[in-house]
């Protein structure tokens, strides 16, 4: 059975780029299934740090097929400027790149409604999104009269359609902004610049679908590359507060067309303390100086959007919920490092509503917001632990620390990364 699949358990940013990157020697075929540009993975080989938001991590290895299937909302000019950047950098190897002809393209409307629209109208609370036009190019896809698929570019009736969704979209959002804010789109600039853009994508453009299903069935191992994190999911994460996509494990045979039957690994990622970046619920979020702690030892600041992500200790109530959702097999726990210099670590392993105590995480925003996170707290460690390469490296606090997070997550730890590099990584075979 040849499938693999890495997925974030947390908000997003969980550095799982750093994860598939690992595992993409073990694997023929890496696969983007989900999301678009809002998500960023970075990824440093040989000290030289690549941050990429479309194109799959294993771009950077030689001999591996990388598939932008068809869940994934493309955004054509930063597909081809990340195609630019490697080219200058004289990495990657683009010649492996398959771009589905299905996926739905982003347009300038998107990027104006999605400025227009974040907003959550229930109680005035932004969602926070990343302003690249996720959501709005996904409503369009489900609304189907004002979509365009990447296929329909290289037809003779795309200038027709982008007149027709530009008469549309001028009307729906000059009634969005204020009188004199919003610019019309001129539909024929915008024809001639997709044309562009399909022309340079032309020999990564395919039936991606066809080609996942015959590798899979011809038992090519395919490993997929979640992006966001699962309590973004839209249909299971802490809605609305989420993204637009399924982005926990639910989402990989929807979003590349590959049955859940030729999946047999699920490996979830989560950092070893618990980010978020934008709007919504956070129960251990840290608002104090140890929050800051956190966010000036991991960089918390966000690859895309370099909005300052908020900082809290591991939620093992958010993560179990995601373990489940996702069918997670192991965890590789990240950003262990960051820990470290702190008299005492906390995990949250239950919560009280109402003053009663549950495991269960609310499926409402609402209580979500209402819980009391109860904690469990640990000594911490002060040694620095990059230059750790064994589990018994670890100062055995550290060691305790993730005994106690694998027993509370009921799953067995496989990997720990202490730093960004490749070789700052500790892999377990058993916990
Ligand atoms: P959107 O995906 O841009 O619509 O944003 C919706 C929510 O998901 C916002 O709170 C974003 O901050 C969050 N989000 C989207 N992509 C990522 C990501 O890759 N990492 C972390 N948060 C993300």
């Amino acid at each position: 059975m040849p499938g693999t699949c890495v997925i974030g358990l947390q908000w997003g940013d969980e550095a799982k780029g750093k994860i598939v990157d690992l595992l993409t020697r073990e694997h023929d075929f890496v696969v983007r299934y989900q999301g678009g540009a809002n998500a960023g993975h970075t990824v440093v080989v040989d000290n030289q740090t690549y941050k990429l938001s479309l194109l799959p991590s294993g771009i950077l290895t030689p001999g591996v097929t990388c598939v932008i299937a068809s869940g994934v909302v493309l955004n054509p000019a930063r597909v081809i400027e990340e195609l630019d950047e490697l080219a200058q950098r004289g990495a990657g190897n683009p010649e492996n790149l398959r771009i589905s002809d299905r996926a739905h393209v982003i347009f300038p409307w998107h990027f104006a409604e999605d400025r227009a629209f974040d907003k959550n109208t229930s109680d005035g609370e932004n969602i926070g999104t990343t302003g690249r036009g996720i959501g709005p190019c996904y409503r369009d896809k489900v609304g189907r009269s004002h979509a365009v698929r990447l296929g329909d570019l290289y037809r003779s009736s795309i200038r027709q359609r982008i007149e027709h969704i530009v008469e549309a979209k001028n009307r729906s959002l000059a009634a969005l902004y204020p009188a004199g804010e919003f610019q019309p789109l001129d539909a024929s600039s915008i024809h001639k610049q997709y044309a562009d853009y399909a022309e340079r994508l032309r020999p990564h453009v395919c039936d991606t679908t066809e080609l996942l299903l015959s590798a899979a069935e011809d038992g090519r191992r395919l490993l997929f590359e979640g992006a966001q994190g699962a309590l973004l999911d839209v249909d299971h994460g802490t809605y609305p507060f989420v993204t637009s996509s399924n982005s926990s494990g639910v989402g990989i045979s929807s979003g590349s067309g590959v049955p859940a039957r030729f999946i047999n690994r699920v490996l979830g990622v989560v950092k070893a303390y618990s980010t978020r970046v934008g709007g919504g619920p956070f129960p251990t979020e840290l608002d104090n100086p140890t929050g800051q702690y956190l966010r000036d030892r991991g960089n918390e600041y966000g690859t895309v959007t370099r909005r300052p992500r908020r900082c809290g200790w591991l939620d093992v109530v958010a993560v179990r919920y995601t373990s489940r959702l996702s069918g997670v097999d192991a965890i590789a726990v990240m950003l262990l490092d960051v820990l470290s210099g702190l008299d005492e670590v906390k995990i949250c392993t239950a919560y009280e509503i109402d003053g009663k105590r549950t495991m269960r995480f609310p499926s409402h925003v609402d209580d979500v917001r209402r819980v009391q996170p109860v904690y469990e707290t640990l000594p911490g460690w002060k040694e620095e632990v990059t230059t750790c390469r064994s589990f018994e490296a670890l100062p055995p606090n550290a060691q305790a620390y993730l005994r106690r997070v694998s027993e509370l997550i009921g799953r067995p730890i496989q990997m720990v990364s202490v730093g960004p590099d490749r070789e700052q990584s500790i892999l377990i075979s058993k916990s």
